[in-house]
């Protein structure tokens, strides 16, 4: 979700102001999303690097976030929302809120909401591996035990499938730490349209190139 800080200052406003366009362009994609029946969207909301803006910056995304929370369970009544990333960091408010809500969709099959708070693809890798060279050590599995499914299993997307489509906006033409074993297959699109104004005509444009791509997963 990328271009908000400047789609804001195009309108001559602080970057913050360009956040919360962006989570009503969020909403109104998610609510698209679950109507033409996708079943999973990854939002990518904070990743492991967003803590080195500026405090003032960082301190309003997590307000966003908190208030984001809050209303979610009335909004998303229909969806499940698991967070990707390590709660650690967060404030204990805002902690208690991710593992309630969870906790409370947990139930709900149809349509899953990933949000990737304090995320990286990396670090959940690392984390991955982490957890299987302690069950490594402590004798639960063998070394051999490991292999791509083994990994898979520990990483906060299980049981979901690989990602199809990777959509990135304002024109920024990579993956910055997002998805790195989801989306070793993903499509990408990139479009230079500024995620508050990636709008449901946009997200059907992207949805209509991606059905014109042939996927060969490495076949011919
Ligand atoms: C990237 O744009 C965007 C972010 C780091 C934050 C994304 C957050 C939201 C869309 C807010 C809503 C999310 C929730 C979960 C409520 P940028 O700041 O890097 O913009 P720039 O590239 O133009 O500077």
């Amino acid at each position: 979700m990328d271009g908000n800080g400047r789609w804001a200052k195009k309108r001559g406003m602080p970057r913050t102001f360009g956040h919360k366009a962006g989570a009503e362009a969020m909403r109104k994609i998610l609510r698209e999303c679950r109507e033409i029946g996708i079943r999973y969207v990854t939002c990518y909301a904070f990743s492991t690097e967003n803590w080195k803006r500026p405090k003032s910056e960082v301190d309003v995304l997590m307000r966003l976030f908190d208030e984001y929370l809050d209303e979610a369970h009335e909004r998303f009544d229909k969806s499940r929302l698991i967070f990707l990333g390590d709660k650690s960091p967060f404030s204990e408010s805002l902690r208690e809120k991710m593992i309630r809500l969870e906790n409370e969709t947990a139930h709900i099959d149809g349509f899953i909401i990933f949000l990737a708070m304090n995320y990286g693809g990396r670090d959940e890798l690392v984390r991955a591996a982490k957890k299987l060279a302690q069950r490594a050590a402590a004798g639960e599995i063998s070394p051999e035990d490991i292999d791509e499914a083994a990994i898979e299993r520990e990483l906060y997307t299980y049981p979901a499938p690989d990602c199809d489509l990777i959509i990135r906006t304002s024109g920024e033409q990579r993956l910055s730490n997002f998805l790195m074993w989801q989306g070793a297959y993903s499509e990408l699109y990139f479009t230079d349209t500024l995620w508050p104004d990636f709008d449901t005509k946009a997200l059907h444009a992207a949805l209509e190139e991606y059905s014109k791509r042939q996927r060969r997963f490495g076949a011919v």
